[in-house]
């Protein structure tokens, strides 16, 4: 099946007189009459459901249908990104180790690096992921390399198919987060990735209204990763998963017009006044555009970044004067939002260290979304008009 046609149907298995869209099962608990029959399922051995935070059916048929989409053997779906992300580096590397991880991470991650995993005995190592030989020179001693397919808020693109090629000779596991590609548009599995990991809170749900998690990888790794949800109690509740796998449906058609409105707005943004650089990967001048046009053949999804002169000032005056367009600090839902890193995804950083990535006072991230495209520019246009 191709890609658009997966999205529509993966994780169901239709017999007759089964409901076309799933049903909610939102029981925490299933009733049984056999004692053998509980343990078989209970052990694994036999399908079935017994018990809200360790399976449920809405859970199940998301799980599967982002492992299908990943090319993994299976999945398991948590209460939120970081929530995948955290079961996914614990199933990874279960003792602490040296995470060699890209240095532009998310904030969310890069808080849960620096707050819970370094006090428990996890040492950090990041570096610029885009220079392949500080990452073949760093490699060495560490016991999981964790890189986003396109960074925040910069979208840059450190080449996965290569650092996944580096980190197999040396045997370490590489967790990469597809948040801002998705399966349509990347799937790191195919490029020799161990495991992958998503906010479904971004594009898979795609409507801002859950809250979701989802990792995939091989089926080891996976029955790992369940274990520490299910103790940890991570686990998706049965509506979010429900709404999730709704979402998840339309995935195919968002995603292309998300990378056809990016590259439109991006390639517009370069002319408007007072933008001093557009961040997105397949311009020209974005130093990842060699890798983006390799890795993202299809398009690079909505996400994109710029700077304006002027600083917190500007924006400020940009955001007063938008129509349609939103602030909002969260991304890849239908509607175009803004996003100012220095008070959202990168709050937790110094001055300084935001400095270093390159993001600055005058930086805002866009969440392109699925408008008109002419709408979207006219009313970026607009509002920057002074
Ligand atoms: C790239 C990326 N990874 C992970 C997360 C965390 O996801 P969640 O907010 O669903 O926990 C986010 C959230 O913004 C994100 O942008």
């Amino acid at each position: 099946m191709k890609e658009a046609s997966r999205t529509v149907h993966a994780g169901r298995e239709l017999v007759a007189r089964s409901p076309l869209a799933p049903d909610l099962s939102p029981a925490a608990v299933h009733v049984y009459t056999d004692l053998e029959d509980y343990d078989a399922v209970a052990r694994g051995d036999r399908p079935g459901h017994y018990y809200g935070r360790n399976s449920n059916s809405n859970r199940a048929m998301l799980e599967q249908a982002v492992a299908e989409l990943e090319g993994a053997e299976a999945g398991v779906a948590t209460a939120s990104g970081m929530a995948a992300l955290h079961v996914a580096i614990l199933a990874l590397a279960p003792r602490p180790v040296t995470i060699l991880a890209t240095r532009e991470l998310y904030g969310g991650t890069l808080a849960l690096i620096r707050q819970d995993l370094e006090p428990a005995g996890y040492e950090a190592n990041f570096i610029d992921m885009t220079d392949l030989e500080m990452v073949r020179r760093s490699i060495a001693g560490a016991g999981l390399v964790l890189v986003e397919t396109i960074t925040n808020p910069l979208c840059r693109m450190p080449d996965v198919e290569v650092i996944a090629s580096v980190a197999r000779d040396r045997g370490v596991p590489l967790l990469v987060d597809n948040t801002f590609a998705t399966p349509i548009l990347f799937r790191p599995i195919e490029v020799g990735a161990t495991a992958v990991m998503h906010s479904a809170t971004k594009y898979i749900g795609g409507h801002s209204d859950l809250v979701a998690g989802v990792v995939v990888g091989d089926a080891g790794t996976m029955v790992a990763a369940r274990a520490r949800s299910v103790r940890t109690g991570s686990n998706l509740s049965p509506f979010d998963a429900w709404l999730a796998l709704r979402g998840l449906r339309t995935l195919d058609v968002r995603m292309r017009r998300h990378s056809d409105n990016g590259i439109a707005l991006a390639r517009a943004l370069r002319k408007m006044p007072g933008v001093a650089r557009v961040h997105h990967p397949l311009l020209e001048e974005s130093p990842s555009y060699e890798v983006a046009k390799r890795l993202l053949p299809e398009g690079a999804g909505g996400m994109l970044a710029f700077d304006l002169d002027g600083g917190r000032e500007a924006v400020q005056g940009m955001l007063s004067r938008f129509e349609m367009v939103r602030f909002a600090a969260s991304l890849g839902g239908l509607e175009t939002t803004v996003s100012y890193p220095e008070i959202t995804s990168h709050r937790a950083l110094t001055p300084d260290e935001r400095a270093e990535l390159g993001v600055g006072p005058g930086t805002v991230r866009v969440s392109v979304g699925i408008e008109a495209a002419e709408d979207i520019v006219a009313d970026f246009a607009q509002a920057l008009a002074s």
